[in-house]
């Protein structure tokens, strides 16, 4: 497997994507993306830096500072790309940068301008056009520059588009469906976080901290070419599993608990999101297995009905009636599984949606409303399925079952057949993860 190759999405696709996007602007109008602004974390030292995922989508460009602009004028496209300058002094202090000489050859843009002087050239450029795509306050950064810009083109007796369109619902549809490369990129993330699960239940044993696995998690991310998590690891042993992004992640792992993992890679900006459930000491209990076999059933049938045509709603329809049913059985709710799913009395054990679509977030951009009806799903889009039960340790319920908190999550890729679990390489099986835990 080549990741230097797979890691570097060709330029081509995202100019491309540019291309299709001016095919959907009317003619007179621009449209604007910023990235993220690098943030503080302490003193002098920030976060790493991550860029936007829109203004990625749309240039493959990672410094932070920067924006786009895409102008569309009597059927004429340009780009344009807003960055830092090169500097000497600060390159050597604080990295590389690409600089507005090499900009526009490797990033196929028409021309490149200095962040600095982003106002000026903003009120020359949307000068006399009738609109502008623009969506406020997604990076607020660039709210005070576009609308500065604007009142620069007023003083300066010209007009300002009158109009501003947001480009969300445009870009959100292209993010949805998948090109063939980003399937092979979520590919990868998924498998890589696969493997990291894997290595994290061998790993798993009492008195280790909650944080040690989360670093073999991490160890495991690096080998395949992964340095980040697409989101903050949950490593949540007993009734920390109740808490839904739990990420303290400071806790001793108990003989006798479970340890609940949501962990996903991000490969060349694209997440995986894997969710995998067992027990600390390598052997389920006899309560633990019980809820465990009503997740993992929900996950399956609902899985089956995660297909074209079908949709999510569907999908919860099925997964609430396992849980229900599956909850009675074991005395957790009480009474007719007809009455308790017309209240909805699952709700309190399972207070999540059954999934979300995946791609460049982990809460990936898309509507997952047709109107009224849950979306038809289509091939392309690439979504998750996580049923999960979480029983308080004060829950109203049979002893043994107090405190137990269970998800299960893969990631799918909507084919023409059906769907194609992506993250089947860590074992969801009780006897599988038992064997592997055994072996270890
Ligand atoms: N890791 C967050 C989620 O599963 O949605
Ligand atoms: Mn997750
Ligand atoms: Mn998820």
């Amino acid at each position: 497997m080549d990741l230097a190759y797979l890691q570097k999405m060709p330029q081509g696709e995202f100019t491309a994507r540019r291309e299709k996007l001016f095919a959907q602007m009317q003619d007179n109008t621009a449209l604007i993306v910023f990235t993220e602004t690098e943030k503080r974390r302490n003193s002098d030292s920030e976060y790493l830096f991550r860029p936007d995922s829109y203004f990625w989508y749309l240039t493959g460009f990672a410094e932070p500072q920067s924006a786009l602009l895409m102008v569309k004028k009597a059927g004429q496209c340009e780009s344009f790309i807003f960055l830092r300058p090169r500097d000497p002094l600060l390159e050597t202090w604080n990295g590389r940068r690409l600089g507005l000489e090499r900009a526009p050859a490797t990033l196929e843009m028409d021309q490149a301008f200095d962040i600095e002087n982003i106002e000026t050239v903003f009120a020359e450029k949307l000068a006399n056009l009738t609109a502008c795509y623009y969506a406020r306050g997604v990076q607020a950064w660039g709210d005070t520059l576009v609308f500065n810009a604007f009142d620069k083109i007023v003083k300066q007796r010209q007009k300002a588009p009158t109009t501003l369109i947001s480009w969300q619902p445009m870009l959100d549809e292209m993010r949805l469906i998948k090109s063939e490369l980003e399937v092979a990129l979520i590919q990868q993330a998924c498998q890589i976080s696969a493997l990291a699960h894997l290595r994290a239940m061998k790993q798993t044993r009492p008195n280790r901290y909650e944080f040690e696995i989360e670093g073999e998690i991490q160890h495991e991310f690096s080998r395949f070419g992964s340095r980040f998590p697409a989101y903050n690891h949950i490593v949540a042993s007993g009734d920390n599993a109740c808490i839904l992004h739990y990420n303290e992640n400071d806790q001793v792992l108990k003989d006798g608990d479970l340890l609940l993992i949501d962990s996903g890679a991000e490969f060349a900006m694209y997440a995986g999101d894997i969710t995998r459930t067992f027990p600390v000491n390598g052997k389920f209990s006899q309560a633990q297995r019980d809820v465990y076999e009503i997740v993992l059933e929900a996950l399956k049938e609902g899985t089956k009905l995660l297909v074209p045509q079908s949709s999510f709603k569907v999908a919860n329809e099925k997964v609430a009636e396992i849980m229900v049913t599956g909850m009675v059985r074991l005395g957790i709710l009480k009474g007719e599984v007809e009455q308790l799913l017309a209240e909805k009395a699952h709700r309190q054990f399972y207070m999540h949606g059954l999934g979300h679509w995946l791609g460049l977030d982990v809460h990936d951009v898309g509507d997952y409303q047709d109107g009224e009806r849950s979306r038809p799903l289509e091939v392309g889009m690439v979504l998750t399925i996580e049923p999960g039960l979480y029983i308080p340790a004060d829950a109203d319920v049979p002893a043994q079952y107090k405190g137990i908190g269970i998800r299960i999550e893969d990631n799918l890729l909507i084919t023409e057949y059906g769907n194609k679990n992506l993250t089947t390489a860590v074992p969801k099986e009780i006897a599988e993860i038992e064997a592997i835990m055994a072996s270890a």
